[in-house]
């Protein structure tokens, strides 16, 4: 009764080649030929069909053409300066509070400070007294602490009262924003960005959004300075570092700096001159589609441990983070910690023998110099972001103190395959009088 129908469908039925399979006239090893055959084709359907559900869910493209180029507005770049004098002398004294005297005290100012300005390239640098480690008993500080007396030694000049003296960050009546961050190179101030305020040092080490400026109030602040094509001059200027030498990075807005991309140590003012090239996302981007079919990801779609908003760079320091836990078993001090299980952090020994061999590596994701293939580290691109090209970088010998902003402004865009991107020709001129 079964075998009946089963014969009569397989006889009657739409798709190809069942009928052999019942047919009397064929023997049984003909049959079992078309059963591989039909058993084949429709494996390679179903997987054919699979691939395709596959492409659209990740492989999608998305074309826009925007047309009113005139009114594209373009971000100013970033830009992040670190201060190579670190610490207060004053808060260190009153720190130390008779614990700590003499020669030892001495010592230990030195050891801290070049422990604050310590990054990937000068861990040898950090002198090493017999002193230290009884200081160190003595104020009880671990390797987990050191981040935090840094913090706490450092004098924060975005909160400076008097004006003059403090870092500041305008473009004649618009003040930008600065803020005290915690990078890869130890605190530096921001200027002129997108990332929210987790990205602060007081965030990523205490877990406390930075207290509001009450210097600042009563003044129109904006994050980013805009300009669009019939804007003539755009600029601003960053000041208030009463030091003999800064480090500069100039970077997207949307993105933080990169600690083996700086533009060199300047004892006085620099000038920059940085194409930018901007890329935007359809609002629609976000909603509709899931972050592997775009294959990039927004400020608040961190999967990031140590971070708690996602940038690309921050992606490749969280994968620096884990070479150098493998390798070294610990991490530096720069890096948040706030985290379920903290990895253990580094003392300064560890950071003098272990980092200095492989500080070069690390920098460049390879675990030893014997790897040929760097260390897997995967990061999807930000979905907006700006492409920085620096022009030129001068350095301006006795222009100590250069108010306001000139340069002309050039616009030009181009069309990507997936975003459009706008581009112009801006002036930053940072003067670090
Ligand atoms: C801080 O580190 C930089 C880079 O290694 C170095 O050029 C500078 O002299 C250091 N600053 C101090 C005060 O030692
Ligand atoms: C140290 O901090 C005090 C504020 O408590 C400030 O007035 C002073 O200028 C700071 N010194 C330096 C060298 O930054
Ligand atoms: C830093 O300062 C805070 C508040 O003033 C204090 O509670 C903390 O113990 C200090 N941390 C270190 C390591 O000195
Ligand atoms: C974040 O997501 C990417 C893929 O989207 C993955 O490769 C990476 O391992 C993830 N990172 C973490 C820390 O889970």
């Amino acid at each position: 009764m079964i075998f009946t129908f089963i014969s009569l469908y397989f006889n009657t039925c739409c798709i190809h080649g069942f009928r052999y399979l019942v047919n009397s006239m064929l023997i049984l090893l003909e049959r079992l030929l078309w059963l591989i055959l039909l058993v084949l084709s429709i494996y390679y359907c179903i997987i054919s069909c699979l691939s395709s559900v596959e492409r659209f869910q990740t492989k999608s493209t998305h074309i826009g053409l925007e047309r009113n180029s005139y009114y594209f507005k373009t971000s100013m770049p970033a830009v992040t300066i670190c201060p190579m004098q670190r610490l207060n002398k004053t808060f260190f004294d009153q720190y130390c509070l008779g614990k700590v005297k003499g020669k030892a005290k001495d010592e230990l100012f030195d050891f801290l400070e070049n422990l604050a300005n310590s990054t990937y390239t000068n861990f040898k640098d950090i002198p090493q007294y017999d002193s230290i480690d009884d200081s160190l008993q003595k104020l009880d500080i671990e390797p987990k602490d050191y981040m935090k007396l840094i913090y706490n030694l450092t004098y924060d000049g975005t909160y400076e009262p008097i004006e003059k003296l403090r870092i500041r960050c305008v473009d004649g009546q618009v003040i930008l924003k600065v803020r005290q961050i915690l990078t890869e190179f130890g605190l530096c101030y921001l200027c002129s960005s997108y990332l929210g305020e987790e990205y602060s040092s007081r965030y990523l080490i205490f877990g406390m959004y930075p207290e509001s400026n009450k210097h600042l109030t009563s003044q129109q602040v904006v994050d980013v300075k805009r300009a669009t094509f019939f804007d003539k001059d755009v600029g601003f200027t960053l000041m208030g570092f009463d030091v003999t030498a800064i480090d500069s990075y100039i970077h997207s807005a949307f993105e933080v700096m990169k600690v083996d991309n700086n533009f060199g140590y300047s004892p006085e003012g620099a000038a920059y001159e940085p194409e930018v090239e901007e890329i935007v996302a359809d609002a629609e981007l976000e909603t509709e589609t899931s972050i592997k079919q775009r294959k990039c990801r927004y400020y608040h779609e961190s999967n990031l441990t140590h971070y708690p908003f996602y940038t690309k760079n921050t992606c490749l320091q969280e994968c620096r983070i884990n070479l150098a836990y493998r390798v070294c078993k610990c991490i530096p001090h720069f890096y948040p910690n706030r985290i379920a299980n903290p990895k253990p952090v580094c003392s300064y020994k560890i950071l003098k023998s272990c980092f200095a061999n492989h500080a070069g590596y690390f920098l460049k994701f390879y675990e030893n110099d014997i790897d040929e293939k760097p260390a897997i580290c995967y990061c999807e691109q930000n979905c907006i972001d700006a492409v920085i090209k620096l022009k030129s970088a001068l350095a301006m010998r006795g222009a100590k103190q250069l108010l306001g902003s000139m340069g002309k402004f050039v616009f030009h865009e181009h069309l990507a395959k997936e975003s459009i991107q706008a581009a112009s020709h801006l002036f930053v001129y940072g003067s670090f009088g």
